[in-house]
C-alpha cells in the first residue's frame, strides 16, 4: 500500500496537531517539513554560516535541538525559506520521504503544490490571524516563552506575508486541496473532518 497525505497551511493553523492525530489513528510515517527549515535557521545562526551552507550540511542532531520552536527561529525560518538554494537542498530529502512504502504524511507550505503534487489527498488548513495568534500564544506560554499576544500576532502576519509572497514555492492552496478552516472548530472537530476525508479516500484506493 502506498498512500500520501499532504497538509499545507499558514503558521499555527493546526497542521501539526492534525498530523499528530492522523499518525496516532492510521500509524503512518510523518515528516514535519517546517522543522527542516527551522533547523537550517538555527544552524545558520549558531554556526555563523550562510543558510545555504547550513542546509547542505544538515544532520539528524540539528533536528533535535530544543530551541527550534522559539519565536526567533520561527522568524528566521521564514526568511531563509525564501532562498532557492536552501529549498532545493531540503527538497530531495522530502521527496525521498514521500516515496516510502506504506502511508506517509507531510506537512508544510508547498507539499501539495511542489513536493507531492500527486498526493492521494491534500488538505489546506487555515484559520483567522486572531485565532492562530491566540493558539500560538498559548503554546508559547505553555513552553515558558515570555511574549505577548500582540507580538505573536505581528510575527504571524509578517511570516504569512513572507511565506505567501516569495517567488519560490510560495504558500498557496493546491487547486485539488480540501480547504479546512479551523477558526471555529475544536481540534477534535477539525480532526474528525480530516479523518472522514482520509477514510473515504483510503477506501477508494483499497476497496
Ligand atoms: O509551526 P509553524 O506553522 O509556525 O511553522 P513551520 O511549519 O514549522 O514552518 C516554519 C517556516 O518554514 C515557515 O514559516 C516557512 O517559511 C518554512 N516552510 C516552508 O517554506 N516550506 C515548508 N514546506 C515548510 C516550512
Amino acid at each position: 500500500m502506498k498512500f500520501v497525505i499532504a497538509i499545507d497551511g499558514p503558521a499555527a493553523a493546526g497542521k501539526g496537531t492534525i498530523a499528530a492525530n492522523l499518525v496516532k489513528k492510521f500509524k503512518f510515517a510523518y515528516l514535519d517539513t517546517g522543522l527542516l527549515y527551522r533547523a537550517v535557521a538555527s544552524k545558520s545562526l549558531d554556526e555563523g554560516v550562510k543558510p545555504e551552507i547550513a542546509a547542505s550540511n544538515l544532520t539528524q542532531n540539528d533536528l533535535m535541538k530544543s530551541n527550534l520552536r522559539d519565536p526567533v527561529i520561527s522568524k528566521e525560518s521564514s526568511k531563509i525559506a525564501t532562498i532557492p538554494e536552501v529549498r532545493s537542498c531540503l527538497q530531495s530529502f522530502q521527496i525521498e520521504f514521500s516515496k516510502k512504502s506504506g502511508g506517509v504524511i507531510l506537512d508544510g507550505r508547498d507539499i501539495g503544490t511542489v513536493i507531492c503534487p500527486d498526493a492521494d489527498i491534500k488538505f489546506f488548513i487555515c484559520a483567522t490571524v486572531q485565532v492562530r495568534a491566540r493558539r500560538r500564544y498559548i503554546e508559547l506560554l505553555g513552553r515558558g516563552v515570555k511574549t505577548n499576544l500582540a507580538k505573536v500576532s505581528e510575527d504571524i502576519i509578517r511570516r504569512d506575508e513572507i511565506d505567501s509572497k516569495r517567488d519560490h514555492s510560495p504558500l498557496i492552496k493546491a487547486t485539488d486541496a480540501i480547504l479546512i478552516d479551523t477558526s471555529l472548530l475544536s481540534i477534535e472537530q477539525a480532526f474528525k473532518m480530516v479523518e472522514e476525508c482520509v477514510k473515504k479516500e483510503l477506501k477508494k484506493s483499497d476497496p
